[in-house]
């Protein structure tokens, strides 16, 4: 593959995920420059080939025709003299060329950030790309918002101009989203705070529009705990409203979690398909994934569906059933890379032990008002910044709604369990020995269906 070789005693194993996107070796994060072209989806992300920890940020590149099987591309940018990283952004397909719109990230030389700018680049073969320079600096950035936290251009075309909305934080405030508006990518004009409330964390990050479903999405640094929700350090949220371009967008309501679990942030979505991808993993915790050479994978692509006003997700996973049960109050199988379908009708117990072997388990299962995943004896532990008793314990709630029909399905790799109960989610990412592979059901509804699938 493509990148940097990392050292070689790095990793005393080489073991990836089977199909969830890595960066083969090193740290990868946020998923960028999600896109349709030429008939495939390309994925970008941020990576740093030559470590398990982050550094001067690249951006890692792969694509699928099926969103399921990806292919390792060449590092699709690297940081220049100009530039310490090329940190997180978007892309847009523009007379047959694939257009990348990404921070610019300046520090000085105490390792300040002193300057974040949205840069340019192209590509004819969306393989290969020339970078423009600055198109959104200083000069574009109204003076009230701070230069050093202006990141993460999400582009878009509209009405025969292109739009873009970039995260800032305000001068002594919080976190903002601002559009800016062009007619050729290159020359760009602020337009409004779009946001026009301060987030409630310390900054907004990577965010994304879709008018097509009124829908904005967001993460947000340091967002306050509510209850069971955004417990992690660091949150991705959502809110409908309405998109008038130029003028702004009027957000209906508060943020709404995106997903429960431990491990998910910065989500994308791809333009044309309402498909999105997060980094499965979170800022500052420990890795015990560098035994075998990597740090950081993205979740399954989920489909998404607006009911209401909440956002849904269905996992896009191209699989075969190859087992189905009717009825049944407990269950034995192997779930090791895969996925399982539970469908119940007035169900009123439910409890699944995951990845188990006789020395781990990984809980997930019904408890009064409140779905609980536990994953403290799921393997090598995993610790990070949250000190609440629930991150200290390896627990994660969700809510539980007593409705006539539930559908749990489980997305199995190698190191995460991606979990949707009726559309909601709830990510983590574990460490247990790839032979702690069995699943052990108990459920007690009117009927159920079990349906297992294996990857196509
Ligand atoms: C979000 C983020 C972005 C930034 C990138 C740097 O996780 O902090 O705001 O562009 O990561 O890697």
């Amino acid at each position: 593959m493509a990148g940097g070789a990392m050292a070689e005693n790095m990793c005393n194993q080489k073991l990836l995920p089977v199909f969830h996107i890595t960066g083969g070796e090193g740290w990868i994060n946020d998923p960028n420059g999600l896109v349709e072209f030429h008939g495939e989806y390309h994925v970008f992300f941020q990576y740093y080939p030559h470590d398990c920890k982050w550094g001067p940020m690249h951006w890692g590149h792969v694509k699928s025709r099926d969103l399921t099987h990806w292919e390792r591309l060449p590092i699709a940018l690297y940081p220049d003299e100009n530039e310490d990283g090329c940190f997180s952004g978007s892309a847009v397909v523009w007379e047959g060329k694939l257009w990348l719109l990404y921070t610019g990230f300046k520090q000085n030389e105490g390792g300040e950030t002193v300057r974040q700018l949205q840069c340019l680049a192209s590509s004819d073969d969306g393989i290969h790309f020339v970078k423009h320079g600055v198109v959104i600096g200083e000069k574009e950035l109204p003076a009230d918002y701070c230069p050093w936290d202006f990141r993460d251009p999400k582009v878009f075309r509209r009405g025969g101009m292109f739009y873009c909305i970039v995260a800032a934080k305000k001068r002594g405030a919080g976190g903002r989203i601002l559009l800016f508006e062009s007619e050729d990518l290159f020359r760009w004009k602020f337009v409004v705070d779009l946001f026009e409330r301060d987030g409630k964390g310390f900054m907004i990050e990577c965010p994304d529009i879709r008018d097509d479903m009124g829908l904005l999405l967001y993460s947000e640094q340091f967002y306050p705990a509510d209850g069971n929700k955004f417990l992690n350090v660091h949150s991705s949220l959502y809110c409908f409203g309405e998109l008038t371009l130029p003028r702004g967008y009027r957000a209906e309501g508060e943020g709404e979690i995106v997903d429960y679990g431990f491990d998910f942030y910065a989500p994308q979505t791809f333009p044309n398909t309402p498909v999105m991808i997060g980094w499965l993993n979170m800022w500052d915790r420990t890795n015990p994934f560098e035994k075998y050479g990597f740090a950081g994978q993205l979740t399954v692509p989920r489909r998404l569906i607006r009911k209401g006003n909440r956002l849904l997700q269905q996992p896009v996973y191209d699989g075969v059933p190859v087992r189905t049960e009717k009825d049944f109050s407990t269950l034995s199988d192997h779930l090791l890379v895969g996925a399982v379908k539970v469908q119940a009708k007035g169900l009123s117990e439910f409890s699944v032990c995951l990845r188990k072997s006789d020395e781990y388990v990984t809980l997930f299962e019904r408890r009064g008002d409140v779905w609980i995943f536990d994953r403290s004896k799921s393997g090598m532990p995993i610790s990070g910044a949250e000190k609440d008793a629930d991150s200290l314990a390896g627990i994660r709630r969700m809510p539980y709604e007593d409705i006539e029909q539930t559908e749990i399905e489980i997305v199995s790799d190698l190191f995460s369990l991606e979990i949707f109960v009726n559309g909601i989610s709830l990510s983590s990412v574990i460490c247990p020995p790839t032979d702690a592979d069995r699943l052990d059901l108990r459920i007690s509804a009117g009927s159920c269906i079990y349906t297992r699938y294996q990857m196509k």
